[in-house]
């Protein structure tokens, strides 16, 4: 249970996002709330990685409104994290790379040491510690992009593509890191190309279709029978990417 205040619920108000005159992401109602995994679907282009990073706030929409309405939402703490595809890796030991967030975060010198060998310790990278982490393996960076992101504990945590090119041993490892985070009461909403990844993770289903949300639906009554054509389709494999 969280002591603080929450930020949630997050709502998106007619969010439209356009560059260069061209409308990418359009019309887009929602509110977002409750402990439940959310998995943002959709073809290749849809624009998902736009909605994920609207939602964060990396990108402020042309049109629209998104505003996170909790009580905590006024505090100044940044209590929602997005982890990119390709997490981006810094000059610096593994550890060193998580007590650097921690310090941004304004934990003290002592705390952040604490706090940062404990990530590593959670999941299992101690023996990383030491590397630099910028020669760590693709799937490496994504559990240490993970492991940090679990050091600062976001009460949200957006996350795009987070298997994407990881084998298969790697991308358990990242799900398990998920899983965690989802059992810790952090609200994980999230891409993935992988519909079998989306069957064990989602809760709840955001499809998306050119710059459009056009079905949000309950996991289970998403995959038995979809209500959108194109989503039915996407499922069926049938789009021509
Ligand atoms: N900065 C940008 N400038 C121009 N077009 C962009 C930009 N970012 C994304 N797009 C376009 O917006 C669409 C949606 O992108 P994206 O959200 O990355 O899709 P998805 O993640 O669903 O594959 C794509 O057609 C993409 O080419
Ligand atoms: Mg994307």
């Amino acid at each position: 249970m969280r002591a603080s205040p929450t930020i949630l619920p997050l709502r998106l108000s007619g969010v439209a996002y356009d560059v260069g005159g061209r409308r990418l992401v359009e019309g887009i109602d929602l509110v977002l709330s409750g402990p439940g995994r959310v998995i943002v679907l959709g073809p290749n282009g849809a624009g998902k990685s736009l909605f994920l990073r609207l939602c964060h706030g990396l990108l402020s929409p042309t049109q629209g409104k998104v505003e996170w309405l909790g009580p905590g939402a006024s505090l100044k703490a940044r209590r929602h994290l997005l982890v990119a595809q390709r997490p981006v890796m810094l000059r610096r030991s593994v550890l060193g790379d998580i007590i650097h967030a921690l310090n941004l975060a304004g934990l003290g010198w002592t705390a952040r040491r604490t706090a940062a060998r404990a990530a590593l310790e959670r999941f299992g990278m101690t023996a990383l510690a030491d590397r630099p982490a910028r020669i760590l393996s693709g799937g490496e960076q994504q559990r240490l992009a993970l492991a940090r992101a679990w050091a600062l504990r976001p009460e949200v945590l957006f996350l795009d593509e987070p298997t994407a090119n990881l084998d298969p041993s790697a991308t358990r490892a990242v799900e398990a890191m998920i899983d965690a985070f989802h059992a810790e009461g952090t609200k994980v909403v999230m891409t993935t190309h992988d519909l079998g990844q989306a069957r064990r993770l989602a809760d709840e289903i955001l499809f998306m279709d050119r710059g459009r949300l056009i079905e949000r639906a309950p996991a289970g009554a998403f995959f038995e029978a979809p209500h959108a054509p194109a989503a039915a389709a996407f499922l069926r494999g049938d789009l021509p990417w």
